[in-house]
């Protein structure tokens, strides 16, 4: 970074773990890219409940820290500068992407974010900016999840838990792609929601038996669940399942006893950035065949209201920050 002229740009950003009031607007360094990265000119943040979780602690020490932390993982905007020897990205191309690093520092709640060129990919010319950010990091969750881990195919029956949620309602989508059929729960005022993207079966958590409607509509269960809710609700969906099938968590390690129980196979997943995957749901969009899920949008200095809003788990697509 050069130090004589160093640019600044606002940020949200924490000095300390703990609740929403740590979230600060801050002027921070402008990062630049080194050989390999882009630097992205960011228009909306998206908030995943991973940026609550990372502010509360909960990734510390699993993952190494620095603060000041500018929270955010997820990001839509333009190629502002390339680094030496990126060649498939140019300056004022429209992006999107997952920002992950191995160190949590420099985030996407900010004007400024650099990555890894292979970890972007072009925004989809047919959504907005705000509808483009909500979609790298649980875009990516729902395809690793459903296409690398479990290998859905044509036929197959499969449960996703949460499906209003922005994990869910990707994942919907997807699984009716494969040629899957789609069972999901949400509370009632969801259900007409679930439908519209593509769900067979509706599910209201809240009233019906998960069991019953299950045994009502397979043979002998399920044969993939895909778990966005973790704790009692994963240990009792193993019972779902049909003998060789699998569940696969976005929370709970792989539970040995359960598996040798119920004759089935679970999966932990936890999302990496990978631009080629995010290139292919981009394609998708594109065709129209993944269509945009609801946004609520924040300005960046509402972003601690953006965090208690996703820390009550009733968001029905994302919620995502505005920039600029
Ligand atoms: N391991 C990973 O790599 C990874 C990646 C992404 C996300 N995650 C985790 O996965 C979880 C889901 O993420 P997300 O971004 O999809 O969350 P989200 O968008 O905040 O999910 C909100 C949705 O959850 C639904 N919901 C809440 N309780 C429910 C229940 N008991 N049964 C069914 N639906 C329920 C709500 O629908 P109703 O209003 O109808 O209740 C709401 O639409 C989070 O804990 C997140 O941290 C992990």
């Amino acid at each position: 970074m050069n130090s004589h002229h160093e640019q600044c740009m606002k940020a949200i950003v924490i000095e300390k773990f703990g609740g929403p009031e740590e979230l600060m607007l801050k002027k921070m360094a402008i990062p630049e890219p080194n050989p390999g990265e882009v630097q992205i000119r960011i228009s909306y943040a998206a908030v995943n409940p991973v940026d609550w979780k990372i502010r509360q602690g909960h990734l510390h020490p699993k993952i190494p820290h620095q603060f000041p932390i500018i929270l955010g993982w997820d990001a839509s905007g333009t190629i502002s500068k390339v680094g030496q020897g990126v060649d498939q990205f140019k300056v004022g191309d429209e992006v999107f992407a997952y920002c992950r690093k191995p160190t949590i520092q420099w985030g996407t709640y900010a004007e400024y974010v650099c990555l890894e060129a292979e970890n972007v990919a072009h925004k989809p010319t047919n959504l907005s900016f705000a509808q483009a950010a909500a979609f790298p990091l649980s875009g990516l969750t729902a395809w690793q999840s459903l296409f690398d881990v479990t290998k859905i195919k044509e036929g197959d029956s499969v449960l996703i838990q949460a499906g209003a949620g922005g994990v869910g309602s990707l994942a919907i989508q997807f699984a009716k792609i494969a040629g899957a059929t789609v069972f999901t729960t949400g509370s009632e005022s969801n259900h007409t929601f679930l439908k519209r993207l593509g769900a067979d079966i509706v599910i209201d958590y809240r009233n019906d038996s998960i069991e019953e409607i299950v045994k009502n509509h397979t043979k002998n269960g399920l044969d993939i669940i895909f778990d966005t809710i973790g704790g009692e609700v994963y240990r009792n969906s193993y019972k779902l399942l049909k003998r060789g099938g699998k569940i696969v968590s976005l929370l709970e390690q792989p539970n040995k006893e359960l598996e040798e129980k119920y004759g089935v196979e679970s999966f932990y997943v936890f999302v990496v950035p990978n631009g080629n995957e995010l290139e292919d749901i981009a394609n998708l969009i594109q065709e129209g065949k993944v269509v945009p899920i609801p946004i609520h949008e924040f300005p960046l200095e509402k972003a601690a209201e953006a965090h208690e809003s996703s820390q009550e788990g009733h968001v029905q697509g994302k919620i995502v920050l505005k920039i600029m």
